[in-house]
């Protein structure tokens, strides 16, 4: 079969509630089988780009196409596009087997052929034998299974899915991206996934959309987004990041903290501010004398895998992750390799991330919220 590339195109959508712009221009296409993420906080506009694909709100502005053809006045039923939503509501008063079967029986299907399709879907999501089951005796995870059957048995070209795995505690929702993820390829079908949970996003997705406050911040594949970033906003979001003031001096050739580094970046202008982003993971602690910055640990967490420490260099809070130990108040040196440095165009985001000064403050404020809410 032919890939189309755009199977579904966003172009200039604008979409205000109230006279408040919650999506600000937006643009983007998405590819025929692609598994593509829309990631970002609550509010920023995840939910109502979907609508929109759905069909259930017009945007004030802007165009939505459907294997090239407009479609912004058709609506959502006749569109190829299914929903899974975070409160998948199944029918409480059907057995599995009649929730799967809902949508051919409403499209009239012969009653032969839906058995042949529901027994399919059984299999496709691991529910054989669980025809008769009452919806209201499945756990968490088998009412998902049941929702995802029901939404895929009438093999609609996009499937839109909306947090589903929200409600669901950390194993099952591990095992559940896996199957997700599974049954996705078996059936070729376009995902388009919305959650605010990065390492959902990156593990699952062939494509992700970084949005903040319904602007599109970086649209790329896991591995870039997390390894360029294009602003401060997106390096700090997906995962840990040290973003510091440079300079560039040249082509590879980057300024900070008063020093001179290499790096694999080119195309600035000479003299150009930018923001210069460094993971944690990247960075070596030697002994002072044998580095390039000096600097004083503040503190060491313990998180399993590795330490996490925190370096004050010249009142910048750098974060290291090592498995090796340090002690507090030891002075020591960041080495700081080439590949290792990346660098962003300045940007509005620049000076609001990437220093951990405050990084112990918010996780003691974020433990005591915890707390009072086990209260
Ligand atoms: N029907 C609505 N009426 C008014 N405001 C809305 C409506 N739907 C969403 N919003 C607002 O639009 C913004 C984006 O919402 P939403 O798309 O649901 O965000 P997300 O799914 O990313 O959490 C939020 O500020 C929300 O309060
Ligand atoms: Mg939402």
């Amino acid at each position: 079969m032919e890939k189309n590339n755009k199977l579904i195109e966003l172009k200039n959508i604008v979409v205000e509630f109230d006279g408040e712009r919650v999506i600000d221009d937006m643009s983007l296409y998405i590819g025929d089988g692609e598994f593509v993420t829309l990631l970002g906080c609550s509010g920023c506009g995840k939910t109502t780009t979907l609508r929109v694909i759905a069909g259930f709100i017009q945007p004030q502005s802007g165009e939505v196409f459907f294997d090239s053809k407009n479609i912004n006045g058709v609506p959502p039923y006749k569109r190829s596009v299914n929903t899974i939503f975070q409160r998948y509501a199944l029918f409480p008063n059907y057995n599995v087997y009649d929730n799967i079967a809902f949508g051919l029986r409403v499209n009239k299907v012969p009653e032969k052929e839906i058995e042949q399709r529901v027994s399919e879907m059984l299999k496709l999501v691991n529910l054989q034998g669980f025809e008769k089951r009452s919806i209201t005796k499945l756990s968490g995870g088998q009412q998902q299974r049941v929702a995802i059957a029901r939404a895929v048995i009438n093999r609609p070209k996009v499937l839109l899915l909306d947090e589903p795995l929200a409600a669901l505690d950390l194993k099952l929702r591990k095992d559940m991206q896996k199957e997700l993820k599974n049954i996705q390829r078996q059936l070729g079908i376009t995902f388009i996934y919305v959650t605010h949970d990065q390492e959902e996003a990156l593990s699952m997705s062939d494509t992700v959309v970084v949005m903040h406050e319904g602007k599109i911040q970086q649209i790329g594949k896991p591995v870039d987004i997390y390894n360029e970033p294009k602003n401060a906003f997106v390096a700090d979001f997906i995962g840990e990041s040290n973003i510091i003031d440079g300079v560039m001096e040249d082509d590879f050739k980057v300024k900070l903290d008063g020093k001179s580094f290499e790096c694999l970046d080119k195309g600035f202008a000479k003299g150009e501010p930018v923001d210069v982003v460094i993971r944690p993971e990247d960075v070596d602690i030697v002994p002072a004398g044998q580095g390039m910055l000096r600097g004083v640990i503040k503190s060491v967490t313990f998180r399993g895998v590795h330490f996490e420490i925190l370096i004050d260099v010249q009142d910048f809070m750098w974060m290291i992750q090592t498995t090796d130990e340090y002690k507090e108040g030891q002075e020591v040196d960041l080495k700081i390799d080439p590949d290792a440095i990346h660098i962003m165009k300045k940007s509005k985001y620049s000076g609001q991330f990437g220093d951990y000064s405050t990084y112990s403050d918010e996780m003691d404020a974020l433990s005591e919220i915890t707390e009072e809410d086990e209260e």
